[in-house]
């Protein structure tokens, strides 16, 4: 069984789901960061160059490639679990954690991370309205997640914190 970690852009996955890792001694394995190493580029040049529809097919496969292994955690990409058959594959051995957040935590959130390297919110998409939009039709594949966890606020460590006490108490993990 994997920890896999969902949630909107700027929901904290990457962070959380390496202290995750330290604390569970489990490998962590980040979809986005895989794909740039074996694209050599970055996200926001392959959304540039080839389209979304490349990066989503590119998403697939690494999805499919990561959810073969056992014990690990994963940080998805915002969009992953709501693109091809990415939930059922994510789901089948994962124990799938929603960093839900609310649209102005996340806005906030993002305006700190270099909003421009997420193609979807680049120029003028980068507003508290597009966030909004993308969440909501976002809600329905999230919603599906066996834990769902307020962040707004609370701070990675805090929010590892929370899904290593369930750990402890043996659900599901
Ligand atoms: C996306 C989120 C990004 C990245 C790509 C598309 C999305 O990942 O996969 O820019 O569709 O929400 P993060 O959620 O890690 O920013």
């Amino acid at each position: 069984m994997n920890v896999v970690l969902i949630g909107m852009m700027g929901s904290g996955k990457s962070v959380v789901g390496q202290l995750l890792a330290k604390k569970l001694k489990w490998k962590f394995y980040d979809s986005d960061t895989l794909i740039e190493q074996q694209e050599k580029t970055s996200i926001a040049s392959i959304f540039e160059s080839k389209g979304e529809k490349h990066f989503r097919m590119l998403e697939k496969r690494m999805i499919c490639r990561l959810t073969k292994k056992n014990r690990v955690i994963i940080a998805t990409g915002g969009g992953a679990p709501c693109f091809h058959k990415n939930w059922e594959a994510l789901s089948k051995n994962g124990f799938v954690i929603w960093l839900k957040a609310n649209p102005k935590t996340l806005f906030r959130r993002l305006k700190k991370e270099a909003p421009e390297t997420r193609p979807l919110l680049k120029g003028n998409a980068f507003t508290l309205k597009c966030i909004s939009d993308l969440l909501r039709k976002r809600e329905l594949y999230y919603g599906r997640a066996d834990l769902i966890l307020k962040t707004d606020h609370l701070t990675p460590k805090e929010i590892a914190k929370r899904i290593m006490e369930l750990d402890k108490k043996g659900v599901a993990i």
